[in-house]
């Protein structure tokens, strides 16, 4: 079964067109990424799906139901916040037990769910602790524990780990994966980080300005993607757009190349001075001014001893690079020789 179908989905507040024509569907069990720049729409998606804000136009079906009017209790989703929303006046199990105990059920059954979700979430012996006594990680894993005790058709994350550090936030991206793995739930998860995207998802969706720019598997978006937004999105450093012409080939014309495709070499067909050096320790960045106001990320692996100003040259495999139109489309020739 289908766990999310949107067709046709726009939204706009009063004149401003926020969603524009979205179509997209999530398996179930699936693991699907909404991933774009601040602004472009996605926690506006999310609030529709979960039925916190009308749809102006299209559907929204979950598990095979079409619920666009169906206010959101009734929808059978669960969603998490970058916020977490925690009732400080509640301990972590009351937390966790609130939704189910507002529902009605038993006393024996909201314990038995929360036992089960705080054991795979650690949090077995913080039951009794208010929000205030635990730490932002902590926090966050009581709000993911609060939405799987409901057992819903589908997780709705949204930016889940922005509040969290640099250490904490690769640990916990690791447990939500492995938690997608145990519980094999359909989830839809909302970040503006190209790394979460990449490293959790199944399928991601990348948007901007309120409108799908594409959609595939993490790797088909990195080989494959369909124009300069897609390929400059993902990946990190970002790809380089070189005009053309630099190389041989028509003004009109932007040629892409990932910087771990490039290589420093004896000769090639471009070359400038090295401007920046970013040390990572396991990778070196160099930055080359190849032109006013071209600058070329080149990633080496390991560690390069480069003085700033030395010039080089670079070269790369034609096959490695895309070919981009002035519109930023991507076009399926091969690149100029
Ligand atoms: N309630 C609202 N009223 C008017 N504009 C809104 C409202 N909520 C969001 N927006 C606008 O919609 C756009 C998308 O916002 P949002 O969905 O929060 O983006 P994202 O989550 O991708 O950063 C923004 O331009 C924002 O200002
Ligand atoms: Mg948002």
């Amino acid at each position: 079964m289908t766990a999310l179908k949107l067709t046709n989905l726009s939204k706009s507040f009063g004149q401003t067109e926020v969603l524009r024509d979205i179509n997209l569907t999530v398996e179930e069990g699936e693991f699907v990424v909404f991933v774009g720049p601040s602004g472009c729409g996605k926690s506006t998606l999310l609030r529709v799906i979960a039925g916190l804000e009308d749809a102006t136009s299209g559907t929204v079906e979950i598990a095979g139901k079409v619920v666009t009017r169906v206010p959101p209790a009734k929808r059978g989703i669960a969603m998490v916040f970058q916020s977490y929303a925690l009732y400080p006046h509640l301990t972590v199990e009351g937390n966790m037990g609130l939704s189910l105990k507002q529902e009605g059920q038993p006393k024996a059954e909201i314990s038995a769910r929360i036992a089960k979700a705080a054991a795979m979430l650690s949090l077995d012996t913080y039951l009794a602790r208010r929000p205030a006594e635990l730490s932002g990680g902590q926090r966050q894993r009581v709000a993911i524990g609060r939405a799987i005790v409901r057992e819903p058709d589908l997780f709705l994350f949204d930016e889940p780990l922005s509040n969290l550090d640099a250490a904490l936030r690769m640990n916990t991206r690791i447990e939500i994966a492995n938690l997608h793995r145990s519980l094999k739930a359909s989830m839809v998860y909302v970040t503006h980080d190209q790394t979460e995207a990449m490293t959790l998802a199944d399928k991601i969706v990348v948007f901007r300005d309120g409108r799908v720019e594409q959609i595939g598997s993490p790797m088909e978006l990195y080989n494959s993607p369909a124009n300069q937004f897609v390929a400059g999105f993902l990946g990190a450093p970002s790809m380089n757009f070189v005009p053309a012409n630099m190389l041989g080939g028509p003004k009109s014309q932007i040629i892409g190349i990932r910087p771990e495709h490039l290589r420093l070499a004896e000769t090639g067909p471009l070359s400038g001075t090295v401007q920046h050096v970013e040390r990572l320790g396991g990778d070196t960045n160099l930055l080359i001014q190849i032109g006013q106001p071209d600058l070329l990320t080149v990633r080496l692996f390991g560690q390069h001893d480069m003085a700033v100003d030395t010039a080089v040259h670079v070269d790369f495999d034609k096959s490695e690079s895309f070919v981009l139109d002035a519109e930023g489309q991507r076009l399926e020739n091969t690149p100029p020789e």
